[in-house]
């Protein structure tokens, strides 16, 4: 009897434990948002509430420093991996590999080559390979095959497709029998009106209460499928927009033979591959040809930038003055909108926002970098970084307890860069003590059954006797 006794007790502490650490991915559920092109401070120019809620009750950093060059591509790419354009690899939304002798071209959606990918490892692989699944709704990347691998559920990249189909999908992955952990939603705008409004038109307003409404939207969806208060929600972006103009416009072919060289990427940072024997010359023409443009030998790019250490930036690059637009010839469309100048313009900063068990609630920090997020983001997900950037240490403010969490010093350690170190791992546990008390309760239960079966079997007359009481009930 003692015997089986200490068996019954061990089984259920290991399913009391069983249960308390079963509870814990709860807390490390992360759905990364960006809206393309969402400047900082668009949540000013018109009420933006849902925004607002979401600041008011989680976190908002006002200045995120994204990378060089501010375009769409690069900087999506640096939000999963936490490294600049030259350790990751795509430099821009088009490119020429030497190496490989082949091109990438957003224009041409021609970015299904792995090979461009493959500098860097996107944390959508590193959750999976530590064990958990991603799903990804057409988040840049998340479609093409990198280091032989897909996120466990993703949308092949489709422009039409809605904001509300796209929601619908991150759900039914984050409530699915294997659930995700990690999921990443993309949406086209505001860049996509940015560029064609410009963002000083008042035209801008509709369209950014038009992204607080699909927040809106995905809020209201969250809480319908109990995931609001327990999924840590990041919502970003990859870059600003800045006004253009007719007036602030370079034509090449009036300094330079265009067939000369190859541009490879156009504006506002001219990426130039002069032909065999032409360097000087292309370089001696461009060098001073305008006020606003300012060329650089690829050895000279400035440091600042880690724009310079790869073989996918061409050997000339030019790069405009803030709103001036670089064309080889004026037959080219020109938009009133455009990003992609340096990272130091805060007219090119993203926004940052987050909310969810993991943040602090009404908490507004000065800066950060767009780098700093994949640490933050392998911390919440409790999975090893890669080689990175970043640094979990300057943005630990952001999240809401100091309260180590076991689990996390268990993980093998982080291979950080000098920053962030792997006993850093902090966080707050509501689900650790609800799963505690949920499981107390079910042993005290089943003891209960237990001992109630216990005395029951040593009793062999009594279900009989049960039984003759009922029968005369049951024929009344
Ligand atoms: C690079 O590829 C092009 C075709 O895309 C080919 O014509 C050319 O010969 C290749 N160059 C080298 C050096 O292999
Ligand atoms: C893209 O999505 C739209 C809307 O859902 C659909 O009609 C169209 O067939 C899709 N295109 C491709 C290539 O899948
Ligand atoms: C363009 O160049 C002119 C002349 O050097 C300068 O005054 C102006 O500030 C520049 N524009 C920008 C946006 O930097
Ligand atoms: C202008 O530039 C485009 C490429 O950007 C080229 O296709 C077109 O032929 C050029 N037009 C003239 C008149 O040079
Ligand atoms: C949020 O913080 C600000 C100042 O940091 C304070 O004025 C405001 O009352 C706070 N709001 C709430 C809802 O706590
Ligand atoms: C960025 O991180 C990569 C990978 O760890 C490293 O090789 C590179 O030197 C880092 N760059 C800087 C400027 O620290
Ligand atoms: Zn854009």
């Amino acid at each position: 009897m003692t015997s089986k006794l200490l068996c019954a007790a061990f089984v259920l502490a290991a399913l009391l434990l069983s249960i308390t650490f079963s509870l814990q991915p709860d807390q490390q559920k992360v759905l990364l948002v960006s809206f393309d092109g969402f400047r900082w401070d668009y949540l000013y120019r018109v009420p933006t509430p849902h925004f607002h809620h979401v600041m008011k009750h989680g976190v908002r950093v006002k200045q995120v420093t994204n990378i060089f060059i501010t375009k769409t591509y690069p900087n999506h790419y640096t939000l999963v991996t936490g490294l600049f354009a030259e350790n990751h690899g795509v430099v821009a939304n088009d490119m020429f590999d030497p190496m490989l002798n082949k091109s990438f071209s957003l224009d041409n959606m021609n970015i299904y080559d792995s090979e461009f990918w493959e500098e860097a490892t996107p944390i959508w692989i590193t959750n999976q390979r530590a064990g958990h699944a991603s799903g990804a709704a057409m988040w840049p990347g998340t479609d093409v095959k990198i280091h032989e691998s897909f996120p466990a559920h993703y949308m092949p990249y489709n422009a039409s497709v809605s904001f509300e189909e796209r929601v619908a999908k991150i759900i039914e992955w984050f409530t699915s029998k294997e659930p995700i952990n990690l999921g990443l939603l993309y949406w086209e705008d505001p860049d996509d009106m940015g560029h064609h409004l410009g963002p000083d038109s008042p035209l801008m307003g509709p369209v950014i209460s038009d992204i607080d409404n699909k927040l809106g939207y995905l809020m209201q969806m969250l809480k319908k499928a109990n995931l609001w208060d327990t999924l840590n929600l990041i919502i970003t972006s990859d870059h600003g927009m800045t006004q253009c103009s007719e007036e602030r416009v370079i034509e090449l072919d009036q300094y330079l033979d265009k067939d000369l060289y190859l541009l490879i990427d156009g504006s506002p940072v001219a990426a130039i591959l002069p032909k065999e024997g032409k360097f000087d010359e292309v370089y001696e023409a461009l060098a001073h040809a305008h006020p606003n443009l300012t060329v650089y030998k690829k050895e000279e790019i400035p440091e600042r930038w880690h724009y310079k250490y790869n073989n996918r930036v061409q050997p000339i690059i030019a790069v405009a003055d803030e709103g001036w637009h670089i064309l080889q010839n004026k037959s080219e469309g020109l938009m009133l909108g455009n990003h992609g100048y340096d990272n130091a313009l805060a007219e090119m900063h993203p926004i940052f926002l987050a909310h969810g068990p993991a943040f602090r609630k009404n908490f507004t920090k000065e800066a950060m970098s767009s780098t700093d997020l994949y640490p933050l983001l392998c911390h919440l997900l409790s999975i090893p970084a890669m080689p990175h950037n970043g640094s979990l240490r300057r943005v630990q403010d952001l999240l809401s307890s100091t309260t180590p969490r076991k689990m996390a010093h268990t993980q093998s350690p982080p291979l950080h860069r000098g920053h962030g170190k792997p006993g850093e791992h902090e966080q707050e546990s509501n689900a650790y003590f609800i799963g505690v008390t949920l499981g107390s309760i079910i042993v005290i239960v089943f003891f209960i059954i237990f001992f109630k079966h216990l005395i029951l079997s040593q009793i062999p007359a009594l279900p009989s006797m049960q039984g003759e009481i009922a029968q005369p009930l049951l024929q009344a």
